[in-house]
């Protein structure tokens, strides 16, 4: 199925089956419509890079329907759990440390040493939420590089039937995407201005929030937040056999003697929610010192992976 379906408690309950079953669901929060998937499913999350085009693995927001989930699922601080009660649910959202280092949700955070949570505002949001029993990863939901949708109808027309279900629940209230605030380093950083404003949070802080310099690669803070963890060990990409030491990880049919394979049937879906996981596992055997990984196609979600991998391999 696909396609545009009101936002009606029947509807609401098929959506969180789809959520369950591994399949895609817009839904209508408070700020913009989201594109969201079973946060530990990382085939789904795969599916939501691949529906908007990402030429890489952003992190993503995770969505919870209780604030007072916030520190089952992050490692939130005093700073957080006093925002969370003033804020939420709201337009604000949290980058925090993982909690755990749960593989499964590695592709949500984008390989990362932080997670990043939101409750929001809307009661379709919410009761989707609740009734798909797991928090909700979504990004907008447009394609790469284009506006957040703040109807059904936008939603639509940019993603289509890509998209299992669109839940129309009307117009979004505020329109702009959530304030994001980094809270991993002892100084709060706005990542993003939104539905929130800096005075406000500088307010119920009581103290002075810095504004990123906008890349996420370099932010102004020591946060360093978009520097993925690589490997510990040397990894070598293109590979197309083993060198002395090398664990390999292969892509493909044409691998059946490598210890490890992202996909043996060469589905680029599959390999993204492998990816993290496997890096993770491959980096802590101890029978290899190195690492080499086969080529990835470029196409599709294989931009993202190459994207992540060439990162990985400096
Ligand atoms: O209002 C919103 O926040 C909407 C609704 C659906 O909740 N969501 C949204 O998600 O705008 P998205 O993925 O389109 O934008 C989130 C931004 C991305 O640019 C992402 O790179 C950044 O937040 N981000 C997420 N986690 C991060 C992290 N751990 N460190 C740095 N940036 C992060
Ligand atoms: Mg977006």
């Amino acid at each position: 199925m696909s396609g545009i379906f009101k936002a009606d408690e029947a509807n609401i309950c098929q959506a969180a089956e789809l959520i369950k079953g591994g399949k895609l669901v817009a839904f209508p929060t408070e700020t913009v419509y989201g594109l969201g998937a079973n946060v530990y499913d990382a085939h789904a999350v795969a599916g939501i890079f691949a529906a908007k085009g990402r030429p890489s693995f952003n992190p993503l927001i995770s969505h919870i329907a209780e604030p007072s989930q916030l520190a089952e699922y992050a490692r939130a601080d005093e700073r957080a759990l006093f925002l969370a009660k003033k804020f939420w649910p709201g337009p604000l959202t949290f980058v925090l440390p993982r909690l755990d280092e749960n593989p499964a949700l590695d592709l949500v955070c984008a390989g990362l040493k932080t997670i990043t949570v939101r409750c929001p505002k809307h009661p379709v949001a919410l009761e989707l939420i609740r009734q798909s029993g797991v928090p909700i990863a979504a990004p907008s939901a447009n394609r790469s590089q284009t506006i957040s949708p703040t109807t059904a109808e936008a939603v639509y027309e940019s993603l289509g039937d890509n998209v299992d279900m669109i839940l129309d629940g009307g117009a979004c209230e505020v329109g702009v995407e959530s304030t994001i605030l980094d809270l991993t380093t002892s100084q709060a950083v706005l990542l993003r201005a939104g539905g929130i404003t800096k005075e406000e949070l500088e307010e119920a802080l009581n103290e002075p929030v810095a504004i990123s310099d906008g890349n996420p690669n370099r932010p102004t803070s020591p946060g360093q937040l978009l520097k993925h963890y690589a490997p510990s060990k040397k990894l070598r990409i293109n590979a197309t056999e083993r060198q002395d030491g090398e664990l390999f990880i292969g892509f493909g049919p044409e691998y059946p003697w490598a210890e490890m394979n992202l996909s043996p049937k060469g589905d680029l879906r599959e390999a993204a929610a492998h990816l993290f996981a496997y890096m993770r596992e491959a980096d802590k055997n101890p029978n290899f010192s190195r690492l080499a990984m086969a080529p990835i196609p470029f196409e599709g979600l294989g931009l993202a992976i190459n994207d992540r991998i060439k990162r990985a391999a400096r």
